[in-house]
């Protein structure tokens, strides 16, 4: 490892501190000395996207900002570094998720166990993930892959500029990095609805994988799984992180895409439920929504296009939708429109009343189990000895 330039020790002070709360831990020694051999700045470009407190992004320039934008990189906060299609597609990750991350996956003394020989990284990003890895494991044991070819080559440059030299390839990390495996460790950088079976055919028995989870209902939540020596994997979730979603190729089609179906007409009906206990903010309800309702996916409308506030409700494989409106005075009924095959408020009562049923379980009760035919089930803890309760178990899907 070269020395590269250091971080400017007051910035840096402030971010050391910054990430021990969230860690829930005093920050292990090895973690604290990756954090001061990888300066962060050194991984980030000169223009800066922050969250304008609005819903949107503010650019921050290091030319004509150069205060705000070393305060930025220092703060514990996710930085993003790009767009694709007027949405974030990359960003340098807040540092405290990294490091309850890397602490899940069992990277470094202070996880306990033995120290893993080789671990993949799958989202390149700007490379400060990969060069934390690197600085707690050494060069030679971590691979990194994006899919992005310009983020891959840029990964790349920081790295080297910062003194490190894992292996960088450019691919689509659902298909894991064959060359490098078997791995002991695969830490994503991204959400994932469900595991790639590449992941756990690429991982050592024994071996961990840690990956934020999203769903079309909630992004939220890190699913910690370990494979078994038969070629399954099986852990829970813990409740930390928001990631963005894993991305796929840009695949040429035959032809241009289809118009889409014209909006059929709903019927309505009166429902007690209140659109804010299902999408209000209540990240346990809403985690159990997305895996107890696949496919729903929601968004406010405030315009009063339609009603002062409307709960919009689609199904992002399908045609069926909903709308839940509130009137602006009742709060115990609300109108609901329904149209298509599902019936998309029902199905998000019903997985609401049986949330409530179970007790209202919290994110670190549910576990998910992976079988070698790619597989998923998720089941609920509800009590101590009472067996698990089936939440989503499904075929597989057939790939895309
Ligand atoms: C949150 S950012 C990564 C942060 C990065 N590890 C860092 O420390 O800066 C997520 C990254 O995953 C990449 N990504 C998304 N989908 C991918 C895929 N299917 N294969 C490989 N990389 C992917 C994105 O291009 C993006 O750079």
């Amino acid at each position: 490892m070269k020395t590269s330039p250091a971080a400017p020790a007051a910035h840096l002070g402030r971010l050391l501190a910054d990430v021990t709360e969230p860690l829930g831990r005093q920050l292990p020694p090895e973690y604290e000395r990756a954090l001061r051999t990888v300066p962060r700045h050194l991984f980030l470009p000169d223009r800066l996207w922050l969250r304008d407190g609005d819903g949107g992004y503010r650019p921050c320039d290091r030319s004509t900002n150069p205060d705000g934008w070393i305060t930025a990189a220092y703060t514990d906060t996710p930085l993003v570094t790009r767009f694709t299609d007027g949405l974030p597609s990359s960003s340098a990750s807040m540092p405290s998720m990294v490091l309850r991350t890397l602490l899940l996956a069992g990277i470094g003394d202070a996880a306990g166990g033995a120290r893993p020989r080789r671990v993949l990284e799958l989202g390149t990003g700007t490379g400060f993930n990969a060069a934390l890895l690197c600085a707690v494991l050494g060069d030679d044991a971590v691979s990194t892959v994006e899919l992005d070819p310009l983020l891959a080559a840029q990964g790349e440059r920081n790295l080297e500029a910062a003194g490190f030299a894992p292996a960088v390839s450019c691919g689509d990390a659902a298909a894991g990095w064959p060359p490098g495996a078997p791995y002991e460790r695969v830490v994503a950088t991204f959400s994932v609805d469900r595991v790639p079976p590449a992941w756990v055919e690429q991982t050592t028995a024994g071996g961990r994988i840690v990956t934020p989870w999203t769903s079309a209902w909630c992004r939220y939540g890190t699913l910690a799984l370990t494979v078994g020596r038969n070629g399954t994997a099986h852990g829970r979730f813990h409740a930390f992180a928001s990631f963005m979603p894993m991305r796929r190729p840009c695949r040429d089609t035959a032809g241009p895409a289809t118009a889409p179906a014209p909006q059929r007409k709903g019927a309505t009906s009166l429902s007690p439920l209140s659109p804010w206990l299902v999408a209000g903010g209540d990240l346990d309800a809403e985690f159990h929504l997305g895996l107890a309702v696949p496919g729903a996916s929601f968004a406010w409308d405030t315009s009063g296009e339609h009603a002062p506030t409307r709960l919009h409700i689609a199904d992002d494989e399908g045609p069926s939708w909903a709308a839940v409106d509130y009137d602006g005075h009742s709060a115990d009924r609300f109108t609901v429109t329904q149209a298509g095959p599902r019936l998309l408020w029902d199905e998000i009562t019903a997985g609401y009343t049986h949330w409530e049923t179970l007790g209202r379980p919290r994110i670190g009760q549910y576990r998910l189990s992976v079988n070698t035919a790619g597989d998923h089930t998720v089941q609920v803890e509800t009590g101590r000895g009472r067996p698990g309760i089936t939440i989503l178990g499904e075929p597989s899907r057939p790939s895309p």
